[in-house]
């Protein structure tokens, strides 16, 4: 709800309220941003009568004569008028690069959808504020969009150049907040290939700090997702802001404290070889940012953005729509397979209870390697006879559903397509162009080039009856073309074709890739019902992954594949049940080959499957709160709809010397009785050594034969879990788990995790 008490504005959603207003000088500053108040009375929020400081600019002394701009929480900056922060807008006309923008006028209106961005729908209201600089013939509007129920704040910015003279943008930031600084902790999400979201948290100082991507996408280096922990804060309690950028290409942003108790914080996009010019009458709009507040804590930051995401970015026709159970063959197979092979996965698959079967890179062109075919995407024949359709008829006959992987946005110098049109891949016409996994990137900027895609994509979609395709992205750019929104404009190609799929195909389920988790951000989950996380489907690796990013993102976008035993990536071996239950926090899937699975471990997957269908629904939507974070010991998540509760259990290290733990939930009914349990699993005898021994009528040699043999089928089964507690327990002291395997003594009821080893508990009412 938006409400306007004279030059005051309260931006209220359920919790929260942004309170912005034109201050004395024409500016418009936040002067309050927290929990929900009235909306009356806003004086008592607004900065007192400001003294100078020492040797600032004193703004205009015929309006004030104290305010200097570079002290007031402003919503927009500029350089030359005593700001000496980093500016949010940097521009420069023929007659100058001081900018002063005067406001003019407000409006609140319906919500307006914006112009080649995505724009997450549903919100009910918008406040627009207009700001000029009459002498310099350039006009801004800030836009705010309310997204009441959810606690999220839209902001994007239009700079209309109304002058004779070009208007070159230097700079344009999506959104400029300023708070009071509360001895603020920033975490924000560094990473690499196979080590995506690498959660990193540091205390603010006085050095400004700047992160962001300039490899063409929004990036595993760094996601535009981050958030400030107030002093003291922690899982639940505490003030704590969150950020993130509707936008997929180069973003950039900056924390600067300042030595006056403030903090400025910017988002948008990065302003390296960001150069857009705008001639008379032209406009330039900013992607949106989003802002939310939680006095709950970081999870509270994750309760506002999945609600948000799930709610108002994802795609209308998945929101909150169950996702399938996939199997995708790339790490059972990578490019070596066959008809038969997928078809002999494509039955074992359906035995396994999959629901969606996904045949990945290396079914079209002639492509057996990384080196060729990108931008043929027309079936392979000689490895695929009955083509893709024989594949998916055959899925759909077994009840699965049927997906297939591209790569649109990339050619092979190897294929037809590079042949009859190399200008369509990317070059800077001077240089030779540099390659990356082989490949380069294909012009998004060319509509002839969105346009082959489009039908390309379209003719093999709805020939086959594809449900499903998984859209990848390997590789950054390189030998960028002269224009100075080469980058920019690449993105806003690909939200073309994206929308123009979408449009088509409204039923089609899309996964977001870019070599994992390269390309998670808000712009592609517009499109993208999920995405998947990293190539790096070690379960420990991932449990870190998926929690760093769950706090920005919902867990129904999380794409988690149960892969072999010993992982690929970094072959570290862990148990299959270690597996699901980091996996089943978010959209359940299987990558590895299961044509050759030991009796123990088909009877694993095959429960696994049947118990996660059971409580999909919490596993996707539920309320997702970290109960415990890795560094105490063991990562430990609870998914619950406050009825009911999952609880993943991530140990790390395990120690001669383990305590007791206490598992305490956050989101039941204290008024129920609880029956909880462990999911069973069965545990690896190889695991024991030969300390088996101990407890076996015959000897057993460590590795040996006969207990391969018994290890193929039969398991130990691990601790016995089960019972009931009162739900004002389990929220108050929380219920007491076994003790983990200690080296000396055992029971029924010790734990045997080892190290990086996993559990999953459930929490039901007790039926009457
Ligand atoms: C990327 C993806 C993988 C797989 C391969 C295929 O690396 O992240 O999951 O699809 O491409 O080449």
């Amino acid at each position: 709800m938006i409400t306007r008490i004279e030059n005051a504005f309260f931006l209220s959603t359920s919790s929260t309220t942004l309170l912005l207003r034109i201050n004395e000088v024409g500016k418009p500053v936040t002067e309050y941003f927290g929990p929900r108040i009235e909306a009356v009375l806003p004086e008592a929020a607004f900065a007192k009568k400001e003294v100078t400081m020492g040797r600032t600019v004193v703004y205009d002394k015929d309006r004030s004569d104290t305010i200097s701009l570079n002290d007031i929480p402003s919503d927009v900056s500029t350089l030359g008028k005593g700001d000496h922060h980093s500016p949010s807008l940097l521009l420069r006309s023929p007659k100058g690069v001081v900018f002063d923008f005067d406001f003019v006028s407000a409006s609140i209106g319906e919500a307006k959808e914006m112009e080649g961005y995505p724009t997450p729908r549903g919100a009910k209201e918008e406040l627009t504020l207009l700001l000029e600089d009459q002498a310099m013939g350039v006009q801004v509007e800030l836009h705010y969009l309310v997204y009441e129920e959810t606690n999220v704040i839209g902001r994007y910015v239009k700079i209309i150049n109304l002058d004779e003279g070009k208007l070159t943008i230097e700079k344009a930031m999506s959104s400029q907040l300023v708070l009071e600084n509360k001895q603020f902790e920033l975490i924000s999400n560094y990473g690499n290939w196979a080590g995506e979201f690498q959660a990193e948290r540091q205390p603010l100082s006085h050095t400004r700090i700047e992160f962001g991507s300039d490899t063409g996408s929004a990036g595993d280096y760094h996601n535009p997702f981050f958030y400030l922990m107030a002093k003291g804060a922690s899982l639940n309690h505490g003030d704590a802001y969150g950020f993130n950028l509707i936008y997929s290409g180069n973003h950039l942003q900056q924390i600067e404290t300042d030595s006056y108790g403030k903090v400025r914080v910017l988002q948008g996009i990065s302003p390296l070889n960001f150069r857009p010019t705008l001639a008379k009458g032209a406009s330039f709009i900013t992607p949106m940012a989003v802002l939310t507040y939680s006095n709950e804590g970081s999870n509270g930051i994750a309760h506002n953005f999945h609600s948000f995401i799930d709610g108002h970015v994802i795609p209308e026709h998945f929101s909150f729509v169950d996702r399938p159970v996939a199997y995708n063959n790339w790490e059972a197979t990578y490019f070596k397979f066959s008809e038969h092979k997928i078809r002999s996965l494509i039955k074992k698959a359906a035995e396994l209870g999959i629901e969606l079967f996904v045949l990945d890179d290396g079914w079209f062109g002639h492509r057996d390697t990384e080196h060729s075919s990108l931008g043929d995407w027309k079936i392979y024949k000689k490895k695929l006879r009955h083509g893709i359709k024989g594949l998916a008829d055959y899925a759909h006959k077994l009840g699965m559903k049927f997906g297939l992987w591209f790569e649109p946005e990339m050619i092979s110098e190897d294929s037809d397509l590079f042949a009859a049109h190399p200008e369509y891949a990317v070059s800077d016409g001077i240089h030779k162009p540099s390659e990356g996994r082989f490949q380069r990137v294909i012009d998004m900027t060319n509509p002839e080039v969105r346009d082959y895609l489009f039908h390309a994509l379209k003719g093999i979609i709805s020939e086959a009856g594809i449900d499903y395709i998984k859209w990848d992205y390997n590789r950054i750019f390189s030998d960028l073309p002269a224009s100075g929104t080469f980058c920019h404009d690449f993105i806003l190609g690909l939200y073309d074709l994206l929308k123009r799929l979408r449009a088509e195909f409204p039923n089609l389920l899309m996964e977001n890739c870019a070599s994992g988790g390269g390309r998670n951000d808000l712009g592609m989950f517009s499109f993208f019902a999920q995405g998947w996380v990293s190539d790096d489907t070690d379960s420990f690796e991932r449990a870190k992954m998926q929690a760093a990013m769950a706090v920005g993102y919902p867990q129904s976008v999380l794409s988690n594949h149960v892969s072999a035993k010993t992982s690929h990536q970094m072959l570290r071996k862990t148990s299959f049940g270690t597996k699901f239950d980091v996996a089943a926090i978010g959209v359940l899937g299987y990558e590895l080959d299961i044509k050759e699975l030991d009796p123990i471990d088909e009877r694993e997957i095959k429960a696994q499957i049947a118990y996660y269908k059971e409580h999909r629904h919490l596993f996707q939507f539920g309320r997702y709160d970290v109960l415990q974070p890795l560094e105490d010991g063991a990562l430990i998540i609870e998914v619950s709809d406050g009825k009911e509760a999952e609880v993943s259990y991530m140990n790390y290290l395990q120690t001669p010397h383990p305590g007791i733990e206490t598992l305490r939930l956050v989101n039941l009914n204290p008024e129920l009785t609880y029956d909880y349990a462990v999911r069973h699993e069965e545990i690896d005898f190889r695991r024991f050594g030969s300390i088996i021994n101990q407890v076996t009528p015959i000897h057993l040699k460590e590795e040996g034969k006969l207990v391969n043999f018994i290890s193929r089928r039969f398991g130990y089964g691990i601790e016995k879990f089960e019972g009931q507690a009162h739900g004002s327990l389990l929220l108050g002291g929380g219920l007491k788990l076994g003790r983990q395997w200690a080296g000396t003594g055992m029971n029924d009821q010790t734990r045997i995790l080892l190290d990086f080893g996993g559990r999953l508990y459930r929490f039901k009412p007790k039926e009457n």
